[in-house]
């Protein structure tokens, strides 16, 4: 999609909420879909537009946790200001007015924690305001249920106000178009509302959202632009909500695998994380549960039973059977991990056979140091076997079953740890 204008924009993440009905030590915004914090999805959707080159984070409870989240997984693009108490959203905003007292642009505030909201709704957002030139734009959606949301308040003349349910009028309650609590404003001109807000409301908190009405009687020009897929501003409260957004999420995924020529047999039991890539006419058997990002080629049979970690990288004509782990891993094509392996910190060539049970030791939990397995084309190892690693298995060599490698291969040898057999004839008879 072209922007009508390139002008970078920033964000606002209000992210200092408590998240009581979670019933959780941690904060709710790094409460992990596919091992991803929610507040990680709204990071992404920003930096994914293309247009939001900054963004900033409203936290306070547990802010110490979502601050180093930020620090660690976005140093560039994030800062974090402190909330302290949480008096609402709209006090919640006026933690960055200091910082973009000079910003001439646009600022789009989101919440932390609605995960599945995508970059290119972003991108129409901004767009759509930019077009309509307006002041502040509201993003709204058409909820059957609208109980609990700000309702959008309009007459005649367009958009007059948000009003939250428990300050809302029996006839206000019947509007069902509702405040996603996204928002799209020009700084200069809506940011001066935010030292005038009053909390004399139900919950004596002060709202953002009275931001339009403030707007609307200076005479600037708001606007609403109607959410197309009321998934995207699914709010997590508690630990149900966050099931059923990862259901959500995992139900486009596959969906969106499946247009490609992914065959999945069953998506009911299939778990697959959205920053997964995978190739036409790869099979995906039941019961495979996939996080993080990855990349399967083509023509590979998943599962069924696989679990696959992240970092994962496999080529074509691959088979991960059942009872398979797989982390941060290549995996070239024509190789077999076919039953109760776990392949970890490895790299693995092409025609390998890696036997049932093999193991890559990959962990020294006396110095809490991982090490890298790297197994060359051609190589096999035999079943229940044990790579300690950093070890290296030569082209075609081979591992004997029940063998334990501490040391490198060379390419054809063969690597036997295993104590001779003994045979005792007619033992059995004689006990
Ligand atoms: C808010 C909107 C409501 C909208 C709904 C959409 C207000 C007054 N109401 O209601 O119109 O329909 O979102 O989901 O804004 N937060 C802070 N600091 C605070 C208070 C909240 O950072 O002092 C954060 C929360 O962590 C959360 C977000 O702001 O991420 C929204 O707060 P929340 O209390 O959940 O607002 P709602 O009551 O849902
Ligand atoms: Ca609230």
């Amino acid at each position: 999609m072209t922007l009508t204008n390139q002008k970078a924009v920033k964000a606002v993440i209000l992210a200092a909420g408590k998240g009581t009905r979670m019933k959780s030590d941690k904060s709710k915004v790094l409460h992990e879909i596919f091992n991803k914090p929610l507040l990680g999805y709204v990071l992404d959707a920003t930096e994914k537009s293309g247009i939001i080159d900054f963004s900033y984070v409203i936290v306070g409870h547990q802010a110490e946790s979502v601050s180093e989240f930020c620090k660690k997984e976005y140093p560039r693009t994030t800062a974090t200001r402190l909330q302290m108490p949480q008096l609402g959203t709209g006090h919640a905003i006026s933690f960055v007015c200091e910082d973009l007292k000079d910003f001439d642009g646009e600022v789009v505030i989101l919440c932390g924690d609605t995960p599945l909201i995508k970059a290119e709704t972003l991108q129409e957002f901004i767009n759509k305001h930019r077009e309509n030139n307006s002041s502040l734009t509201v993003m709204s959606a058409i909820f059957d249920n609208p109980t609990n949301y700000g309702r959008i308040v309009r007459d005649a003349n367009g958009l007059k106000a948000i009003v939250e349910e428990k300050d809302a009028t029996p006839e206000q309650k019947q509007i069902k178009e509702i405040n996603a609590g996204i928002y799209c404003v020009n700084w200069q001109e809506i940011s001066p509302a935010f030292g005038e807000l009053k909390n004399n409301n139900a919950q004596g908190e002060y709202y953002i959202t009275d931001m339009v009405k403030w707007a609307v009687e200076k005479g600037l020009k708001t606007d609403s632009f109607i959410l197309k897929n009321n998934n995207e501003i699914f709010g997590i409260n508690s630990k149900t909500h966050l099931a059923e957004a990862t259901k959500i999420l995992n139900t486009e995924t596959i969906q969106k695998h499946l247009d490609n020529g992914v065959q999945i047999v069953d998506p009911q039991t299939t778990w697959i994380s959205p920053e997964t890539e995978i190739g036409t006419d790869t099979l995906i058997l039941p019961n495979v549960y996939i996080t993080g990002k990855n990349k399967i080629g083509n023509n590979c049979k998943i599962g069924p039973f696989a679990h696959i970690r992240g970092n994962v990288e496999i080529d074509d004509y691959v088979k991960i059977g059942n009872f398979v782990e797989l982390k941060k891993a290549t995996i070239k094509s024509n190789t077999n991990v076919c039953h109760l392996s776990y392949v970890g910190d490895s790299e693995i060539g092409s025609g390998c056979n890696i036997g049932a049970g093999t193991i890559t030791a990959n962990y020294n939990p006396i110095t809490k140091i991982k090490s890298k397995t790297i197994i060359k084309d051609g190589a096999n190892t035999g079943s229940n076997s044990v790579i300690v690693a950093p070890v290296v298995m030569g082209e075609n060599s081979n591992l004997a079953a029940g063998s334990v490698l501490t040391k490198n291969l060379d390419s054809n040898a063969l690597g036997l740890t295993r104590a001779a057999l003994r045979v005792i004839q007619n033992w059995v008879k004689n006990k």
